[in-house]
């Protein structure tokens, strides 16, 4: 696992924008997931500043949600891949046919995400899987309890993470109670994670992970053994994180 420790969210999506330039460059039709969030805000503002001065070019990759909400459609502004099409897809000009979002307003919930994992097998798996984390150490919708070779399906939502929605709802009483989500083996099939960590209330998660010890009410440390981690961390997180990563270097 590799750690870099930065002072704040521009530096957090500097380091992140270069992995994925970084790939971009080696492999232009890589396959990407992306995640919703605050955590990532930075990253898509800069992608779109990188975009918009002629210096990253995705037209040929292929790109995947990680979560979206049971009954919402990805028109619904409430909905993740709205989330994604308004921060990332339409301003990189990001075409339809390079898109598979998982569809919380599917019919049929498990054949979707069937179709999903198939998706993504059937480009060729993931390249590099991009995370946020949750404060109760779920990533994408991993709640909990979940089992490190989970593949994609539907899962109920704690009421911890529906509270933590507030930037696209108003009220908790509005969060869908439950979720679609990309599986823990979905994501550990990927050849790259990169992990973003920021905000106080992610400290005690981030200190399971960078202790390597799997335990399922931590779903994050599923991924500790990931032969290809790249974590990102905020620094003022890091006395509260021990593990053998130094964050002072
Ligand atoms: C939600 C999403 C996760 C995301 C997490 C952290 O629960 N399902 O995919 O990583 O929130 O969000 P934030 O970056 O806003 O803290």
């Amino acid at each position: 696992m590799d750690v870099s420790w930065v002072n704040g969210s521009a530096e957090l999506a500097d380091k992140a924008a270069q992995v994925l330039l970084r790939l971009l460059e080696d492999k232009p039709d890589a396959t990407i997931a992306l995640p919703t969030g605050n955590t990532p805000l930075g990253l898509y503002h800069h992608l779109r500043a990188l975009h918009a001065a002629g210096r990253l070019h995705c037209t040929q990759a292929r790109f995947f949600n990680l979560d979206d909400f049971v009954g919402k459609a990805v028109d619904d502004p409430q909905s993740y891949g709205a989330f994604l099409w308004r921060h990332v897809f339409r301003p990189l000009d990001i075409k339809s046919e390079q898109v598979r979002l998982l569809r919380g307003d599917a019919s049929d919930t498990g054949a979707e995400c069937r179709s999903f994992d198939e998706a993504i097998a059937d480009a060729g798996g993931l390249d590099l899987a991009i995370l946020g984390l949750g404060a109760n150490g779920h990533v994408a919708f991993n709640e909990p309890g979940s089992a490190r070779d989970s593949p994609t399906r539907e899962v109920s939502l704690t009421d911890e993470t529906r509270h933590a929605q507030q930037g696209l709802y108003k009220r908790v009483s509005d969060v869908p109670l439950r979720g679609l989500t990309m599986g823990l083996r979905t994501i550990r099939d990927a050849r790259q994670i990169l992990l973003l960590v920021s905000g106080a209330a992610k400290a005690d998660a981030l200190q399971r992970f960078l202790a390597r010890k799997e335990d399922m009410n931590w779903p994050v440390t599923a991924l500790a053994d990931h032969p290809r981690l790249h974590v990102i961390a905020d620094k003022s997180l890091a006395s509260r994180s021990s593990g053998s990563d130094d964050p002072r270097s």
